[in-house]
């Protein structure tokens, strides 16, 4: 799995712009799937058939991760940039961005300001280019970046950009990867445009209309020095969202994934995220409405260029999915 976290990580997918990410998944899940396709909003949609008497579930993790986009270039050629979805300015001084025409910039501050004070404006990106012109020759308005970042593999936890949420993308991948025909009908759905409200999977929902949907993303977690209080922890098991600011989770699917965690063993933990959402409060909102959870992945430094997981956390979700699809969920639909 290690690989396949790599290789999602590394690619390039900020919102609106999920195509190369999409096209990885498709390699990945074209041999395990029934049916693939990709719709208007560009998710892309794995569908594996049930047993007859089995209900529709959709599972959601999201392709995009945060980045920024060029507003204006200068005469010098530095670049302005606005955030795309929730980029913390802390998380941004000192670090590269990489643009999708493969350039690499360094983001920096303007130097009076000081460190309380700074805001996205008074930071710039420096491309390398000593003129407007040649500037432009190599970005343009518009264009969007991320972070550039390596992964890193320190053991039994992993680091990179973009954990947020290819680290999900990797769970339902690997479920995939290791179901056979599983009792309900599955649909894996890779959504696009979360990080900026939750929009893909919004369409997706209301195309697919499914009895039960689970997220899968990444939650924060309290065991850094000095941290919030929060009893979420690195390597203690998949995080059984209560709620978020998105969602209250259906009392009954939070019930399920608890039970099938201790029926079958699956190391978990309870979460409740004082701020933040995922795309299970789009997908609870479809039409009538949606029974819905998510199931969330402990992860240190979200929104940063180093999000940390752990990978037993990551088993242990991909490991719920897969009981979550066997499931008999006549107590909830
Ligand atoms: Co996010
Ligand atoms: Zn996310």
């Amino acid at each position: 799995m290690k690989a396949i976290i790599e290789q999602l990580t590394q690619a390039f997918g900020p919102s609106g712009y999920e195509g190369e990410v999409t096209s990885l998944i498709t390699d990945l899940v074209k041999d395990y799937a029934d049916e693939l396709r990709t719709d208007v909003l560009g998710n892309l949609i794995a569908v594996k058939h049930g047993s007859q008497d089995g209900k529709k579930i959709m599972f959601a993790a999201h392709t995009d991760e945060i980045g920024i986009v060029i507003t204006y270039i200068d005469d010098k050629g530095f670049l302005r940039f606005s955030p795309v979805g929730g980029v913390g300015v802390a998380s941004l001084v000192g670090h590269r961005v990489r643009f999708a025409s493969g350039a690499i910039g360094v983001i920096y501050q303007e130097e009076e300001t000081e460190w309380k004070a700074l805001t996205i404006d008074k930071l710039f990106i420096d491309i390398g280019a000593s003129s407007k012109e040649e500037a432009e020759q190599k970005v343009h308005i518009g264009e969007f970046g991320v972070f550039h970042r390596e992964f890193a593999d320190l053991g039994t936890r992993l680091v990179s950009k973009a954990m947020d949420d290819r680290v999900g993308c990797a769970v339902l991948v690997e479920a995939l990867r290791r179901m056979g025909q599983p009792k309900n009908t599955v649909f894996f759905v890779f959504t696009t445009q979360e990080e900026v409200g939750l929009r893909g999977a919004r369409t997706a929902a209301f195309g697919l209309d499914p009895d039960l949907g689970i997220a899968l993303d990444v939650t924060l977690t309290g065991d850094m020095p000095e941290a919030r209080r929060m009893a979420v922890s690195l390597g203690k098991g998949a995080a059984v969202k209560v709620k978020d600011s998105s969602l209250i989770a259906h009392p009954k699917v939070k019930d399920l994934l608890v039970d099938l965690c201790e029926a079958k063993g699956i190391p978990y933990q309870m979460e409740v995220l004082e701020r933040g959402g995922t795309d299970a409060g789009a997908i609870h909102l479809t039409k009538e409405g949606v029974p819905s959870g998510t199931i969330s992945i402990p992860t240190r430094y979200v929104h940063s260029p180093s999000e940390m997981v752990d990978l037993g956390d990551v088993q242990a979700c991909v490991n719920l999915v897969l009981a979550v699809t066997d499931a008999d969920l006549s107590q909830i639909i």
